[in-house]
């Protein structure tokens, strides 16, 4: 092969991949485009002064990262409003068609999967983010470059973010899930949280074998002209994107809800699950007039599919022990597929609930799973019954310990403190991402780090060694290295974090952030008087957090003093200003985010709440004031509109 050829090999091989995973339409086969590969790479090794930016030995991601980085979007990506039926979409339109009632729209399927940006400058992939909260998520570019249906290199030499959906197709579902189970690992819930778990594999190759797909929906930064949206999306596609199985432009209603039903009824034979159809205002120049709210677009909406229900048997019910020692139930059911996800459980909630709906084992039941909710079992097929079916009873003891149970309201409770199960949850807990974050310290590993005996509460884990570590089944010293580092890391966490860790019965992540904010490294010696004062604290809470810290006084300032919790910073008295001392309600949609109006206020020593009540001093609107607003004026509460509150501000 000399220069040349090598040249024409990429552009060969590029464009049988296009056909391959773009077009859906192969014209060549595997084995002569693993031929032609080959002697591509071994050009490469002894050119490596010639490699092509484009070249698809590029997307074999080879190094295995640590974790990943933070990225900014360089605009928003937004959310979707949902409707959920045709008086919903009706509702939607008008509002729009207020807004502007010239405007047509543009349809297209609301993929499963997990969000990416694109970043690309020069035509050349530079970035690969995750959604992350819209405004900053994770780079992940050498994940992404293994998907063969992103192009490395595209015709457009403009700055430009493509947005899309990341997907894996339910047949390749099916046959991840088939392998994991003969390998007996947990089986993915559904083709969403297989996709989103692939994306963010510390090792690309892994993400490489799952065969994702993205699917182009819309862009971030660029300098197109369009003036339409479908013409713009129609760009993207020609620039050697995946197009949809079904888009179009309508006019009214009527239009939308044929696309609607027919979307509906030819989405089982779509390669990829939709949860619906998303209808987009299709002139761009309206779509910047109509603008934002807090969160989505004026512009769009998302027009659910209805969720699935399916019939099954209720083979079983388990029980789980949580960390609080709720012991809940669990029904185990007839494996079963809805919309490409294997069920296999279904949520119970409690015993009064199966007592209720009068669930015995054996029961034909009809489960629902809506979106991204737990399945549950909404009814009882009673009239099918046999007569074999089997009553369930209320534990008395804990399936874990043993020990007797105890019933509080609706929940059932074991009292044992160091029950196996309550003790693992708890280090489960301490570690998840609303406490200390520390990660690789999940379910699995506690388990075995608890089975091993080398931790019998959270204490331990700070004593965990190399040494120890290496004597575990599937722990080399990267892995150890790594968990070791990663308990070191939690070290010096905020204070909100620490408090929020110990688990405290209805202390949750607000409250310790309130406990924090007043007390600070003092959170030890608050008193009841001084808890309560604090707004949103109540009786039981109150109670309950002062008991915890009586219990286990010893342990939390253990671990007080190895983890070193930092407390924020005080908050400096707010200059006199017509709101300080106030409690102020915010509606409607402003001309900036609530939450950075809220910020301004809390600056100057306001308090923000989320309900009216007597005690609201202000209600401040802005458009599409609702039901606060109304309560506001029936409660005689003084309402000010945005501009009126920067009027009184100066
Ligand atoms: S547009 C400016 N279009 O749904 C509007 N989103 O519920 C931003 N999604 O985060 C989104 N298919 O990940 C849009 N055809 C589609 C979509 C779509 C799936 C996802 C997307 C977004 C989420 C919002």
């Amino acid at each position: 092969m000399n220069k040349q050829e090598y040249q024409k090999a990429v552009e060969k091989l590029n464009l049988w991949a296009y056909h391959y995973y773009v077009l859906d339409d192969p014209i060549m086969t595997d084995e002569g485009y693993d031929k032609l590969y080959h002697e591509l790479v071994r050009y490469e090794e002894s050119h490596p002064d010639e490699l092509l930016a484009n070249s698809p030995s590029q997307r074999v991601g080879d190094v295995v990262s640590e974790g990943f980085t933070k990225e900014k979007h360089l605009s928003r990506m937004w959310s979707l409003e949902d409707v959920f039926d045709a008086h919903g979409l009706e509702k939607w339109l008008q509002k729009t068609y207020r807004l502007d009632n010239s405007v047509t729209f543009y349809c297209e399927p609301k993929y499963d999967g997990a969000s990416l940006d694109l970043l690309y400058e020069n035509g050349e992939l530079v970035k690969g983010i995750t959604r992350g909260d819209g405004s900053v998520g994770e780079l992940i570019t050498q994940n992404v470059k293994t998907i063969r249906s992103i192009p490395l290199t595209i015709a457009h030499k403009e700055r430009i973010e493509i947005r899309g959906e990341v997907v894996i197709f339910k047949e390749e579902f099916e046959k991840i899930n088939k392998e994991r189970l003969k390998k007996a690992e947990q089986l993915f819930a559904n083709p969403r949280n297989a996709a989103a778990g692939s994306l963010r594999q510390l090792d690309p190759k892994i993400t490489a074998s799952r065969n994702l797909v993205f699917l182009p929906y819309g862009v971030g930064i660029n300098s197109l002209e369009h003036k339409l949206l479908s013409d713009k999306m129609s760009y993207i596609y020609e620039l050697g994107f995946r197009e949809p199985p079904l888009r179009a432009i309508t006019k009214g209603y009527d239009e939308i809800e044929a696309i609607y039903e027919q979307m509906q009824k030819e989405r089982e034979s779509y390669a990829m699950m939709l949860d619906g159809m998303v209808v987009k205002v299709n002139e761009i120049s309206a779509q910047i007039d109509m603008g934002y709210t807090v969160k989505v677009p004026r512009w769009a909406v998302a027009y659910k599919f209805p969720a699935v229900e399916k019939i099954t048997t209720l083979k079983n019910i388990i029980l789980q022990v949580g960390r609080t020692g709720a012991v809940t139930p669990v029904a185990i059911v007839e494996p079963t597929e809805i919309e490409g996800a294997i069920i296999e459980r279904a949520t119970l909630h409690n015993f009064d609930e199966i007592e209720r709906m009068d669930i015995r084992i054996g029961d034909k039941v009809i489960i629902l799973r809506s979106g991204d909710v737990i399945p549950k079992i909404v009814k009882v097929l009673a009239n099918e019954r046999s007569g074999n079916e089997v009553k369930v009873e209320r534990p008395k003891n804990c399936p874990v310990c043993g020990s007797e149970l105890l019933q509080e309201d609706v929940l059932i409770k074991c009292q044992n403190l160091t029950c196996e199960a309550r003790v693992v949850n708890s280090i489960i807990y301490f570690a998840s991402k609303p406490c200390l974050n520390i990660d690789g310290l999940g379910n699995k590993i506690v388990e075995q780090l608890f089975n091993a005996e080398l931790i019998k509460s959270v204490l331990d884990l700070f004593d965990l060694t190399m040494e120890k570590l290496l004597n575990l089944e599937g722990f080399k010293e990267k892995k150890a290295h790594n968990l070791l580092n990663a308990i070191q890391k939690a070290k010096g966490s905020e204070l909100w974090r620490f408090i929020n860790a110990l688990g405290i019965e209805h202390i949750g992540e607000v409250a310790s952030k309130m406990i924090a904010q007043a007390f600070g490294l003092e959170y030890f010696n608050a008193v009841k008087e001084e808890l309560i004062a604090i707004d949103g604290i109540g009786d039981e809470m109150a109670e309950s957090y002062l008991e915890f810290m009586r219990v286990n006084r010893e342990t939390v300032q253990k671990l007080q003093v190895i983890l070193e919790p930092v407390a924020p910073e005080k908050k400096e008295e707010a200059k006199e200003n017509p709101f300080k001392g106030k409690t102020i309600v915010l509606t409607g949609s402003m001309s900036k985010p609530r939450p950075k109006i809220k910020e301004m206020l809390e600056s100057l020593g306001s308090k923000v709440s989320g309900s009216v009540s007597k005690k609201t001093d202000f209600l401040i609107y802005g458009e599409d004031a609702g039901s606060k607003y109304d309560k506001a004026v029936s409660l005689g509460v003084a309402t000010l509109t945005e501009d009126e509150m920067q009027e009184f501000l100066q």
